[in-house]
């Protein structure tokens, strides 16, 4: 045994004994009792791509601040900004080089706190990105790690000895293509990245590094940032032993061995390490939203803690994987909304392709993504919304490898072509560049930016934007869309997805038709307390139902229908 893994089998029983602990202390309240992130509206916004203040082609912090009012005309109570900060750019920012300045390419400090001000105004918070897992080749800490085996930040970062001449220390790879460990000529050690080589992997076993990030977090809370989103956080810890991972049947789309990532993902300690983070956004009433890649509700469930003591939002993002059908929709939202905590839902963000473009067939794509808007807005849980996906933006992928940015598109062309093809510039009008940047964009625009747009959608009360807007006002001013409890409905309906929102003032039936054909689901709600049940609508797309007593309702393809549900025979009506 070496002295570090000797040091890591320390930490590892230490933080046995700590979990104990921990499981034993009540949940942590915040100071105020609020929590206002249940009902918020939040949206990712990918600073490179939003808007462009200063002709550079890039959009930067500026950009984002002069477009603060028509986030709060959509109803945005709260924005998570990708990575703003100093970064040689090899991920598009997820490689940070200073946990606590701003990139010069978005602005400055006081961009930023312009921006955290602006926005304060007009109530919507910030949100940040914390890359937790890793740092920037270029990162002070990692200059001085690899300077010699002795350096005072050696042990940040995992190093170790080769397995035997020329053989990294274990089978583990890099999610983005290559073998996960680089050799390092000048101290003959190699080191740990699950991502890139320039992304090498902090070692969270060392105190001083938990320390240091925790402080990173305090210098942006005291500017007044509302929480983060924490990234990559299922790869925090790995197995001290450095343990082989299993190989299972197959290849990845890289064509490497696929394997199961037991002693490199999901390590039992990142949640302690959860815990701790946690107590310190208590500090602060701040809100922790995960990026958890989790393969059932189960390993979901535990990203919310025992106590509800690590993250307040760990995002469902098994929801952006399911068949699209309104069975296997049906069957994980109970399974979610049944859960221990406060579900997160997400369709969209900058690292799977839009859900325009998923779920769209070509022909009702507008009505397809006005659909799932009425589903995964008026469910019981937090949405976090993609950038564009309230226009119905849609992914634009490069046309060659030779344009492409994203480097797991290079290293994966043509089956890889990795994530441009989701975070091209938001479009804001017909005009050149979609209105994004007077300057040449560094990603461009589709044709489709013609159409949906916001300056175009705006004056168009049938467009998706349009639609976004209605569904959204109604979640925050329905007291059942707020509060209410979910329950599901026609359980057996292949292609039509029902559910009721109710609560004690109100009830409100939404019904989704998941197929290209009509649908005339029908209802028998009497068991629910409306034996004769009346409608009112609220919301409605290619859908109708008949005045008066609810017995069926009819929904074109991709049809919606929401209404306010009373009974015609209760006396108060
Ligand atoms: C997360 C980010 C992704 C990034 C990766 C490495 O998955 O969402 O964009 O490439 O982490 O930081």
């Amino acid at each position: 045994m070496t002295a570090s893994i000797r040091r890591w089998a320390l930490a590892l029983l230490l933080a046995g004994c700590c979990n104990a602990l921990a499981h034993a202390q009540p949940a942590p309240k915040n100071a105020t009792g609020q929590e206002w992130w249940r009902h918020a509206i939040f949206y990712e916004v990918y600073p490179r791509s939003f808007a462009d203040s200063n002709s550079d082609g890039i959009g930067d912090l500026n950009g984002i601040a002069a477009k603060l009012d028509y986030l709060h005309d959509l109803g945005v109570d709260a924005i998570w900004i990708t990575p703003c900060f100093p970064s040689p750019q090899v991920d598009f920012g997820y490689d940070v080089s200073d946990y606590v300045n701003i990139d010069p390419m978005y602005g400055t400090l006081d961009d930023f706190d312009r921006l955290v001000s602006e926005a304060r105004k007009r109530n919507i918070r910030v949100i940040l990105d914390f890359v937790v897992n890793h740092t920037s080749d270029q990162h002070a800490w990692f200059l001085d790690s690899k300077s010699s085996k002795t350096a005072a930040y050696r042990d940040w970062y995992v190093w170790h000895d080769a397995k035997g001449p020329n053989r990294p220390p274990n089978n583990w790879l890099s999610t983005f293509g290559s073998p996960a460990w680089k050799y390092d000529p000048a101290t003959k050690q190699y080191y740990y990245h699950y991502f890139y080589p320039e992304q090498p992997d902090l070692n969270w076993r060392n105190p001083a590094v938990e320390k240091a990030m925790f402080d990173a977090t305090r210098f942006w809370y005291k500017r007044g940032v509302a929480g983060f989103r924490l990234d990559a956080v299922d790869t925090l810890y790995e197995d001290p032993q450095l343990r082989d991972d299993p190989v299972l049947p197959g290849k990845d789309k890289f064509g490497r061995p696929k394997l199961d990532e037991k002693y490199n993902k999901k390590l039992p300690e990142l949640h302690l390490a959860l815990q701790r983070l946690r107590t310190v956004a208590d500090e602060y009433d701040a809100v922790l939203i995960g990026e958890t890649w989790t393969n059932d509700v189960k390993e979901l469930e535990e990203y919310y803690g025992n106590n509800g003591n690590e993250l307040q939002l760990p995002m469902d993002l098994q929801l952006t994987k399911l068949t699209f059908s309104a069975k296997s929709f049906r069957e994980h939202i109970k399974a979610v909304d049944s859960a221990r905590g406060w579900p997160t839902y997400v369709i969209s963000n900058h690292d799977i392709p839009r859900s325009y473009t998923r779920y769209g067939d070509g022909v009702h794509s507008d009505d397809i993504a006005k659909m799932m808007a009425a589903f995964y807005l008026t469910l019981r849980g937090t949405p976090i919304m993609y950038y564009g996906e309230e226009l119905g933006m849609q992914n634009n992928d490069p046309k060659s490898k030779e344009d492409v940015k994203d480097p797991i598109g290079v290293l994966g062309w043509p089956k890889e072509k990795g994530r441009d093809g989701e975070r091209t510039p938001m479009q804001w009008s017909a005009g050149p560049n979609a209105g994004f940047s007077s300057a040449k964009p560094w990603l461009p625009v589709p044709e489709s930016a013609k159409t949906h747009n916001v300056e175009t959608e705006t004056g168009n009360e049938r467009s998706v934007l349009s639609f976004y807007k209605k569904v959204i006002h109604l979640r925050k001013t329905e007291p059942a869309l707020i509060e209410g409890s979910y329950i599901p409905l026609n359980e057996s309906d292949p292609n039509v997805l029902s559910y009721l929102r109710k609560s004690d003032k109100e009830t409100i039936l939404v019904v989704l038709n998941f197929s290209a054909t009509p649908q005339t689901p029908r209802f028998d709600l009497a068991k629910l307390g409306f034996p004769s049940p009346k409608t009112e609508a609220l919301l409605e797309n290619a859908a109708g139902a008949p005045d008066g007593v609810l017995k069926s309702i009819k929904l074109d393809a991709y049809g919606v229908y929401a209404a306010r549900i009373s009974d015609a025979a209760a006396p108060h009506n």
